[in-house]
């Protein structure tokens, strides 16, 4: 079988994690902890990171110091991952589903403009409402899809005027850039997550990028139980018990050692899928990044003709490559199934479901089984 996307450890792990084990700095404090949310900081060029369990943690304490609450409106895309969605309802907020651009399939970012400048109102406190049903709109939460960058500026303009705030979830994209800067510290919060089929792993794991002080900090005390004092049992709010273990840390630190490398190799494989599927212009694309982005490519994906995308899934799994569908659109899952879908359809987000499927794209794969996979599906066309 050729996975879709397997870890690999070929740097340091064994030797940091062994340094955990060996001094018993296993558990959530250890300079591991410090020399990970450091290194990612340095690497994004952001003030601030604090590593917290998983990237669906950071999404959560990202809405929660940004102040959404019960009864807001959260804005979200209807294709990702359905974790970003999740957070909003976990907060007692409502998701409002946009529509994907069908060349990066991110956010719409031209549908957010559309929707805060003719179905909202700033009030006397400067934050904005939904005029229908008088809800405060929270946040938006930008989807970096497949890790390629969604156009911030556009969004983040309008964000600006009318105060919402931008968590941009940047889970896929590490590595990735956006007109020269690094996805992830493109919105008010960036989240990231570290979980086992990302570009690098902790096995589980994720992290929260600010440039806000205060909201760093109150991350860290709001993922260590939001304890007052260290030694008594003393707490101030209602907290979560978020944080990184020093040993994943220490795997997360030798994984960043191989950060720029991996990148690489994920972007010399979407080149290489596009170089041999040449000729099958007609039959299939493999996506290609925006002019203004460099994707790190997390994943490899192609585009067929709508019939032909579960026919082919079922082929390549019968030869086994581990091919995979993309996300079912989130409204249409029954948890989500009443809410409001802006336009009252997300086509793009559609044609994109019908018709994408993510083919292998390890880090480790070989160039022979690139090649393997790409003969499986031409073979199924000719
Ligand atoms: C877009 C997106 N958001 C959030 C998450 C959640 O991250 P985690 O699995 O680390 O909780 C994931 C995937 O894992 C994701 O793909």
């Amino acid at each position: 079988m050729i996975p879709l996307a397997e870890p690999v450890m070929a740097g340091n792990e064994w030797r940091y994690i062994k340094d955990c084990l060996d001094t018993g700095w296993v558990s959530s404090a250890g300079s591991f902890v410090n020399r990970f949310e450091d290194g990612v900081a340095r690497y994004l060029g952001v003030a601030h990171a604090v590593a917290v369990v998983n990237g669906t943690a950071a999404l959560h304490l990202a809405l929660i110091i940004a102040g959404v609450k019960k009864d807001d409106i959260v804005l979200v895309p209807t294709l990702t991952f359905v974790a970003p969605v999740n957070v909003a309802r976990y907060v007692g907020a409502s998701p409002i589903f946009f529509d994907c651009d069908p060349g990066t399939l991110c956010l719409d970012v031209n549908q957010i403009a559309q929707f805060l400048n003719s179905e909202c109102e700033k009030r006397g406190s400067g934050m904005t409402y939904y005029k229908k049903t008088g809800q405060r709109v929270g946040a938006v939460i930008p989807v970096n899809a497949l890790g390629h960058p969604t156009d911030m500026d556009a969004l983040t303009e309008v964000c600006r005027q009318y105060k919402v705030c931008v968590i941009e979830d940047a889970t896929e994209s590490l590595g990735s850039e956006y007109k020269g800067k690094k996805a992830g510290v493109l919105g008010d919060i960036g989240c990231l997550s570290f979980n086992g089929n990302k570009i690098i792993t902790t096995g589980g794991g994720g992290m929260i990028v600010t440039n806000n002080e205060e909201w760093a900090k109150r991350v860290r005390h709001l993922s260590t139980q939001a304890k007052k004092d260290p030694l008594r049992y003393d707490h101030d709010e209602i907290g979560y018990n978020y944080r990184l273990t020093n040993i994943q840390a220490a795997f997360g630190v030798a994984q960043l050692e191989k950060l720029d490398e991996y990148a690489a190799r994920k972007r010399e494989i979407a080149n290489r899928y596009r170089e041999l599927f040449d000729g099958f212009a007609g039959k299939l694309k493999v996506l290609q990044e925006a002019s203004w982005a460099k994707s790190n490519y997390w994943l490899s994906t192609i585009q067929v003709a709508a019939d032909m995308k579960e026919p082919l899934l079922a082929y390549l799994i019968a030869q086994g490559i581990q091919a995979r569908p993309i996300w079912n659109l989130i409204h249409t899952l029954p948890m989500y199934k009443e809410s409001m879908v802006y336009g009252g359809d997300a086509l793009c987000a559609r044609a994109a479901w019908e018709s994408c499927l993510n083919i292998p794209c390890s880090v480790n794969i070989t160039n022979e089984q690139l090649e393997a996979v790409s003969a499986a599906v031409k073979s199924y066309f000719t």
